[in-house]
């Protein structure tokens, strides 16, 4: 079976995860910190945090947006449910807008258009499929009412704005959030990353990522309690704010770098791959490839081809039986987040988002991976061709 995506695990990332763990330190080790300092070498910000998830990282990039009761977050219709949830999880209200149907990402005008008739708090663009949203436009909208950006970047990792600028070096967001779950461009197992260039929300977010804790003496409330005569007590630390565990592990650390080493080459091969399925689906009568026009910014984390499944006279679902008889694994991203029970209880309008359904009901994601083989993509295409036509 042809998966549609997948991690590439090499000796080199066994041997790091090894060597951890014959180590003293499984978990707060010195390699969160090296890791964290690589990212942001990486991707050009001052700072980096690293945890458990994506999903950790838009919670607490929503506590330290300050969302709570009232404040709403503004995102795109078509992503994973964890970019909605990050401000319910804080007690706020998450309301969409539209996308663009050629980049699947949030529309500038159905953000202006949602921004005229209500008061957005933040705003969380999704770089859909990797491929960056228009950040500069979508600054200036959020500069116009005073938003808060936070960039769900999940699957970014190693995608560039158009002006050289790599995704995450927060040049025009005040954080930037990524995934290292197996799939996306780089893998811990489960992971994530926040990046800013503000030493402020860098400090709160690292109490925050474990217990609420400060440890920096310079930072204590209660000095008196730090020191016994001229001696600081070692053990001393505050609750300065609720915070939680977010914590990654040294293990994963280590293989996060490994990974990391590697990222040129999964960028470019991914690239490759998406660029050969384009020119091998110009023609294709039923359906169009999305995304075409920024494969050289985009990290390529999926290939989604959009079909016409009235004129084929197929459904998706038997589609898709086709392909896995076939030995290939296709999939759907997203169903509309507002589609799904959780949400629907809260009554938003179908009929506001025409081109998020558009996409939706003709979207199908095929195998885009750094390990597929130029004889399995060869595969992957003859298929696509015999099926869809
Ligand atoms: C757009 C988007 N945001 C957030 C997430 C959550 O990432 P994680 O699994 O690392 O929590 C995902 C996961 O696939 C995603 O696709």
């Amino acid at each position: 079976m042809i998966p549609y995506g997948k991690h590439h695990i090499d000796e080199e990332d066994i041997k790091s995860v090894i060597k951890v763990l014959k180590s003293d330190n499984l978990t707060q080790g010195p390699l969160i910190a090296v890791f964290e300092k690589e990212i942001s070498k990486y991707v050009g910000a001052k700072y980096s945090v690293v945890l458990t998830s994506c999903t950790a990282g838009l919670h607490l990039a929503s506590i330290v947006s300050k969302i709570n009761k009232g404040k709403v977050l503004l995102t795109s219709p078509i992503t994973f449910v964890a970019t909605a949830n990050s401000s319910l999880f804080c007690g706020g209200e998450t309301i969409f807008a539209d996308i663009d149907s050629s980049t699947i990402n949030i529309s500038i005008d159905s953000i202006n258009e949602v921004i005229s008739k209500n008061k957005v708090h933040a705003i969380a663009p999704v770089h859909f499929g990797g491929l960056p949203c228009n950040m500069r436009k979508v600054k200036e909208v959020a500069d116009k009412v005073g938003a808060i950006i936070y960039e769900d970047a999940a699957h970014a990792f190693g995608a560039s704005y158009p002006d050289g600028s790599r995704v995450g070096s927060c040049n025009y967001s005040d954080m930037t959030v990524f995934s290292f779950h197996p799939i996306k461009s780089i893998a811990t197992g489960e992971g994530g990353a926040i990046t800013t260039n503000d030493k402020k929300i860098y400090e709160k977010l690292m109490r925050l990522r474990n217990h609420g804790l400060e440890k920096n003496q310079e930072n204590f409330q209660l000095k008196n309690n730090s020191f016994t005569n001229d001696l600081n007590n070692s053990w001393y630390y505050e609750m300065q704010e609720l915070g939680y565990n977010y914590r990654i592990t040294d293990i994963q650390c280590a293989l996060g770098l490994s990974q990391l080493k590697k990222i040129d080459k999964f960028i470019i091969r991914r690239r490759e791959l998406a660029k050969k399925y384009d020119l091998a689906f110009g023609n294709l009568k039923n359906c169009e490839p999305i995304q075409k026009n920024m494969r050289d910014f985009s990290s390529n984390h999926l290939y989604v081809l959009k079909i016409n499944f009235k004129k084929l006279n197929k459904t998706r679902a038997s589609l898709m039986k086709e392909f896995e008889s076939a030995g290939i694994i296709t999939q759907v991203h997203f169903i509309p987040v507002i589609s799904h029970p959780y949400f629907r209880k809260k009554n938003y309008k179908e009929n506001n988002f025409p081109n998020s359904y558009e996409y939706y009901n003709r979207a199908l994601s095929i195998p885009l991976f750094y390990d597929l083989t130029d004889k399995q993509q060869l595969y992957v295409m003859d298929q696509v061709k015999k099926l869809i036509g």
